[in-house]
């Protein structure tokens, strides 16, 4: 989705950082081998992520939604020297391509994987993260917001992927179309809730950053 027209969205990327060779190397083995190669973060947003993670310098970061390690990675670059990234998808098909390149990185030690439903794992993790980023099933977005809250240090970033869901968010609700419905509520409960500041940005599909109060 261009918020822009195109060409000055192509010289908005020409302008930011290139893209590492890892996660171009990465990316190519994503679009030959894995399906919907499409979900995985990319070049600019990449960029972006990795930034932001250079500004919060966090030293724990947790990750709901790894696919093939792409935003991962980005989000790595910005993690303190004794840190964690603590990363969770559901596809068990996925673990071996995401940990060939973790491993490949400056980060593989400190990446840490965890297979399964989120809603599940993260109650279980005994920590406290100063980056959360959320980019798994839209349809329990409302649900890891409540489950990760008190996860989250004060002055912590919550990072939200997809928030604006192809333009479907203003859109007349198709009453099947659940994902779309969580995301409404989602976004109305990131606005309201009182121990986070939100700001949606208009960058690829809708990345909204909170922090929390
Ligand atoms: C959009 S992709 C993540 C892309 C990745 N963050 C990136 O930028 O490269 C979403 C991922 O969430 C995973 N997923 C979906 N539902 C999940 C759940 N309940 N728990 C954990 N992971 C889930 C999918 O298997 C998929 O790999």
């Amino acid at each position: 989705m261009h918020f822009i027209p195109e060409e000055l969205d192509n010289y908005v990327v020409a302008h930011s950082e290139d893209e590492p060779e890892l996660l171009q190397e990465l990316t190519r083995e994503t679009f030959q081998k894995i399906l919907q190669p499409r979900m995985l973060s990319g070049h600019y947003q990449g960029r972006v992520l990795s930034m932001i993670s250079k500004l919060v310098h966090p030293k724990n970061i947790l990750e709901i939604g790894t696919y093939t390690g792409y935003s991962a990675l980005c989000l790595a670059e910005g993690m303190q020297k004794d840190g964690e990234l603590h990363t969770i998808d559901i596809n068990e098909e996925l673990e071996d391509f995401q940990r060939k390149y973790f491993d490949k990185s400056l980060f593989g030690k400190q990446i840490i994987q965890h297979l399964g439903n989120a809603l599940e794992i993260i109650p279980k993790l005994d920590k406290t993260f100063d980056l959360i980023f959320i980019d798994a099933d839209k349809d329990n977005y409302p649900a890891y917001f409540k489950i990760i809250i008190d996860k989250l240090n004060t002055g912590g970033i919550i990072l939200s992927d997809n928030v604006l869901w192809s333009g479907k968010v203003i859109e007349p609700l198709n009453p099947d179309d659940t994902s779309t419905k969580a995301l409404l509520e989602y976004n109305i409960l990131l606005k309201e809730d009182k121990r986070v500041e939100t700001v949606v940005l208009p960058i690829r599909d809708g990345l909204t950053i909170s922090r929390k109060k």
